[in-house]
């Protein structure tokens, strides 16, 4: 085993988005691309004598080659140790949670979260920080900084190593350690939710079905829902992971996630419904004729907190992405904690975490989590639901309605318009915003506009801004409307429109959302010329 320098040239384009650095597989397998980020990833660590890593990923193609080309530069770097899931296989929750129990230095994910994988799919790779969680904005600069001025990189000339069998093994002078991807995270599961409760429900004939979409939360939904928890074999469908995911589009919404929805929606349904998506940091939570919006689950998540062993104590205050409806902040109003509002990503939450200042966050895009780990995690937020339903003995669809006839209901759906040239998309995001100083006060429609900005962030741990995070234009009843470009495509630009109705009157608590929104959805669409300019009549995806 030698180690050599590669020279190489710097590739276009290597800045990492919302979520990492995303692209078509093909454009991965350019020669040196992955080496010339890997490399830009260390380069900015700067000395990693010493430190551990762990690498693991969502299983998906190029995933395994991947690892392998991590574990020979790691070693040229000089990491002391490597801990990698078997089979290449870590969810990013679980890699989360492996960095902080463990006391790891970082970690690297492979995953295009939920976009399509397979050789014509998306590829995925991001850094998290010691905290477990993905890193911050500075980081993620100064490694695209390195991708741009890149002239070489290190690796060994070890062979391959053998990911399939846990224990040890040596590169160079470095410590491998094929883990089992799920002990620890179970584990940690196991602290939080009341499992005993858990295991009642299902000993007691409590039926469930959950979607892994062919993806990497199988391995744990096998072996916790119906191993730990006793629940029928059964319960878990598309439990095993696929390089390609099956040739479906893991990301567990209404759309694509339909089967479950129909599932759910026929007459002996089962009890409860969840999916989660590629990498299994998403969550999607099904009641028998009813799909809880990713915004209400939070809300309803921290308004009954306290059923759940790790958070009777109480929680320090919730977080939740801008565009994510504002029922999180009537329960926080209510709790008497903070509510914070950041930018789309969950890497915004780390610092507030961090610091003790908020125990659960969420974000409309399907995501739900707490500070047990820095990342989102979708089966911890099924375990939350699994733990209410065991201590309400209430079904789903009377949790939901109770929440809504306490606080009011906030009607909320987001329109995708996706694979949008990015030309006419910058330009309707310019168009919007140069309205925005003449729209507060005005009347259109019905609607009062109390406040419409681009939404800027001021981090209240460390000062840091971001800006151009989102037109938003809220009216004086609560009722919203948000615009932002998406930050995890990887054709063109995906447009996303939120819409965001508040109603407090339990009698108007039974509209279809999108009736409910049709006449804000119509004011967006006005304000933004959004049809004319993207030359579609519809989104792509309405969930
Ligand atoms: C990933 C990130 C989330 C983010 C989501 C949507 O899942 O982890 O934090 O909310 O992408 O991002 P986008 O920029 O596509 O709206
Ligand atoms: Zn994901």
């Amino acid at each position: 085993m030698t180690i050599h320098t590669v020279n190489t040239t710097a590739f276009s384009g290597q800045r990492p988005g919302t979520s990492g650095l995303r692209k078509k597989v093909s454009e991965f397998q350019q020669s040196a691309y992955l080496e010339n980020f890997v490399q830009s990833i260390f380069n900015t660590l700067g000395d990693c004598a010493g430190q551990t890593l762990v690498v693991g990923g969502d299983g998906r193609y190029f995933n395994r080659h991947a690892i392998q080309v991590i574990l020979r530069m790691a070693a040229a770097h000089g990491f002391a140790k490597v801990l990698v899931g078997q089979g290449g296989i870590l969810s990013t929750p679980a890699l989360s949670c492996v960095v902080r129990k463990r006391g790891a230095s970082g970690g690297i994910v492979l995953s295009a979260s939920h976009n399509p994988g397979g050789p014509d799919g998306d590829f995925g790779i991001k850094y998290n920080i010691a905290n477990g969680g993905p890193a911050p904005e500075k980081i993620t600069d100064a490694i695209y900084g390195q991708t741009k001025v890149i002239t070489e990189y290190r690796t060994s000339d070890a062979g391959e190593l053998d990911l399939d069998v846990i224990g040890g093994a040596r590169i160079e002078q470095m410590d491998v350690e094929v883990i089992d991807p799920v002990a620890d995270y179970a584990a940690l599961m196991g602290e939080l939710f009341d499992f005993a409760a858990i295991k009642a429900l299902f000993a007691g004939g409590f039926t469930m079905r959950f979607d892994g979409m062919h993806a990497v939360s199988g391995p744990y939904a096998h072996a916790i829902l119906e191993g730990l928890l006793g629940a029928p074999t059964g319960t878990v469908i598309n439990g095993t992971p696929l390089e390609d995911f099956g040739g479906h589009h893991p990301d567990p919404n209404p759309v694509n996630a339909a089967e479950l929805v129909a599932l759910m929606s026929v007459q002996d349904a089962p009890d409860f419904g969840a999916a989660s998506d590629g990498d299994a940091d998403r969550n999607m939570i099904v009641g028998r004729g009813i799909a809880v919006t990713p915004s209400d689950s939070l809300a309803i998540i921290a308004a009954n907190a306290g059923v759940a062993p790790g958070y009777r104590g109480g929680i320090k205050g919730i977080a939740r992405s801008m565009p994510t409806s504002t029922a999180p902040d009537r329960v926080a109003q209510a709790l008497k904690v903070p509510c914070y509002e950041t930018p789309t990503g969950w890497k915004y939450f780390g610092n507030l975490m961090d610091a003790g200042m908020v125990t659960l966050c969420g974000e409309e895009s399907y995501g739900t989590g707490s500070s047990h780990i820095r990342e989102k995690d979708g089966l911890w937020a099924v375990l939350f639901w699994l733990n209410l339903l065991a201590a309400s003995g209430k079904p789903v669809a009377t949790l939901v309605r109770e929440h809504w006839a306490r606080f009011g209901r906030n009607y909320y759906s987001r329109h995708d318009y996706e694979a949008v040239e990015s030309v006419a998309a910058e330009e309707l995001m310019t168009h919007l915003r140069e309205q925005l100083p003449t729209l507060a006060g005005q009347v259109i429609d019905g609607y009062t506009v109390d406040l419409a900005d681009d939404f800027v962030y001021k981090d209240p741990v460390d000062g840091s801004i971001a800006s151009k995070q989102g037109v938003r234009i809220v009216m004086t009843d609560g009722s919203r409307i948000v615009f932002r470009l998406s930050g995890t495509g990887t054709e063109g630009a995906t447009i996303r429109l939120y819409l965001e109705r508040y109603e407090r009157d339990v009698a108007m608590h039974d509209m279809p959302a999108q009736e409910a929104l049709a006449g804000l959805a119509a004011l967006a669409d006005r304000l933004a010329g959004l049809h004319q300019r993207t030359g579609r009549d519809r989104p792509t995806v309405t969930t």
